[in-house]
């Protein structure tokens, strides 16, 4: 996950595509409402306030992102971050309904390499959760995340493991000699667990993440995007073509035995967009040119505007439960309200832990956070 901003290097990373285990006195912590978890990612470096969000749509709001230091495997904690952590913390600890806070390490712009060698010995890996937990503890959080895109191979899957295993032991001997709650490990996952449409075939460790994690994360966006000479939909929930498609990824998580309940499902609060080739041959899987407005990336309250602004015709998709829209040579395609409505339901339905967004800043006045919140609620 990244902010548009960072989404080339992401588009680059990945141009070939396209809970038993918490202590009883952590439960309310983890289910503040007692209904399943409600995330959302805050990128720290959007313009968006951290004051203004409305903390009735979420339960779990995660400040993105922090690197590891490339020598030592500290967590670089930057000028920038030393005041906007604090702006956020003191931003959200006022808020009623109250949110759990979790920092978290990694996203779209990471250096893989980085984790790779962090997660390769024992040494740097306890290096690297000494300063997780000694950063989000001088600063408040109550959680940390790793956001690692992407192991690149079985061996780093295997070493990934060590690190959740070890950073869960970590966790909670720190709980047990400091006498706070546990802080939460949670961690982002592709879609699916087995990689097979880039890099080589690899699967993530599910056995490691049912037993150390309090939930992982499946970032079920970033199917298609401009990198193909085609037009596709962000985050399907099916497609009866490919296995790129939300129900594909989360079924894969639950065949490789991850609890349900430790499944929260990624939703987009941004669409992706191309120029046609033809503006007359206008559907999905229409050929393409590259990218189209907000160089191949807009964020829902920009797409509602760009809709507007062109007069663009727009189209339900009732297979992928998305939205596209066109006008001229522009080609987009979103979640909407339906979107969410519709995923949030499926997520239910398999008794899925939750669900996220990337990113906060990016929903229409809390128009899709409204609705996902809704229905899962109700
Ligand atoms: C920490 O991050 C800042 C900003 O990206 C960078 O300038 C600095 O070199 C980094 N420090 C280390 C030790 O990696
Ligand atoms: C990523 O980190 C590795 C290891 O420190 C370094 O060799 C490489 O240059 C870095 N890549 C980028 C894009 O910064
Ligand atoms: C990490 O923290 C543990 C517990 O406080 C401590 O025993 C250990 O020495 C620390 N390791 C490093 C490398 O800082
Ligand atoms: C799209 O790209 C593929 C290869 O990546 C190529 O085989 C195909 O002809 C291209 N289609 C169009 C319409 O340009
Ligand atoms: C989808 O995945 C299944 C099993 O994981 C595989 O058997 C099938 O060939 C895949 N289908 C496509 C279209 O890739
Ligand atoms: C759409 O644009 C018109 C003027 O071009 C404006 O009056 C209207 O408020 C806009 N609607 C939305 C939902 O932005
Ligand atoms: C907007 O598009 C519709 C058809 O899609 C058309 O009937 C209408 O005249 C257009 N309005 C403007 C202001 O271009």
């Amino acid at each position: 996950m990244g902010t548009p901003k960072l989404m080339p290097f992401f588009i680059l990373v990945i141009f070939h595509t396209m809970l038993s285990s918490g202590s009883g006195s952590n439960s309310d912590h983890i289910y503040p409402s007692g209904k399943g978890i409600r995330a959302a990612y805050f990128p720290s470096s959007n313009s968006f306030s951290p004051s203004s969000i409305d903390t009735q749509y979420f339960t779990h709001i995660y400040y993105a992102f922090l690197q590891p230091e490339s020598t030592t495997y500290k967590l670089n904690v930057t000028e920038f971050d030393q005041a906007r952590i604090p702006e956020f913390i003191k931003a959200l600890r006022g808020k009623n309904p109250p949110v759990t806070t979790l920092l978290s390490m990694g996203g779209g712009g990471n250096n893989a390499t980085v984790f790779a060698l962090m997660v390769s010995t024992q040494a740097t890996r306890e290096v690297f959760i000494n300063s997780t937990i000694q950063v989000a503890r001088k600063y408040g959080f109550q959680g940390v995340d790793l956001d690692w895109e992407f192991p690149k191979d079985a061996l780093e899957m295997s070493n990934l493991a060590l690190l959740y295993k070890e950073w869960r032991k970590a966790l909670d001997n720190e709980a047990r000699v400091c006498g706070k709650p546990r802080l939460l490990l949670t961690s982002a996952v592709y879609y699916a667990s087995k990689f097979t449409f880039y890099g080589g075939p690899r699967s993530y460790p599910a056995g490691a993440i049912s037993k150390y994690l309090d939930w992982a994360s499946p970032m079920c966006f970033d199917y298609h995007g401009s990198w193909e000479n085609f037009t596709g939909m962000n985050a399907a929930l099916d497609d009866s073509k490919s296995n790129i498609s939300t129900r594909y990824g989360i079924g894969s998580w639950i065949e490789a035995g991850v609890p349900s309940k430790k499944l929260v499902m990624g939703l987009p609060l941004y669409g992706r967009t191309w120029t046609l080739k033809d503006s007359k041959v206008n559907g999905i899987g229409a050929p393409a040119l590259g990218m189209g407005p907000g160089d191949g990336v807009l964020v829902y309250h920009q797409i509602l505007h760009f809709n507007n602004r062109t007069n663009a015709t727009v189209v339900y998709d009732t297979e992928s439960a998305s939205y596209y829209s066109y006008s001229g040579s522009s080609w987009v395609g979103y979640d909407g309200v339906r979107s969410a409505y519709m995923k949030v339901r499926f997520a239910k339905s398999l008794g899925l832990g939750g669900y996220f967004f990337w990113a906060l800043g990016q929903d229409n006045e809390w128009a899709i956070s409204k609705q996902a919140s809704n229905a899962w609620k109700y």
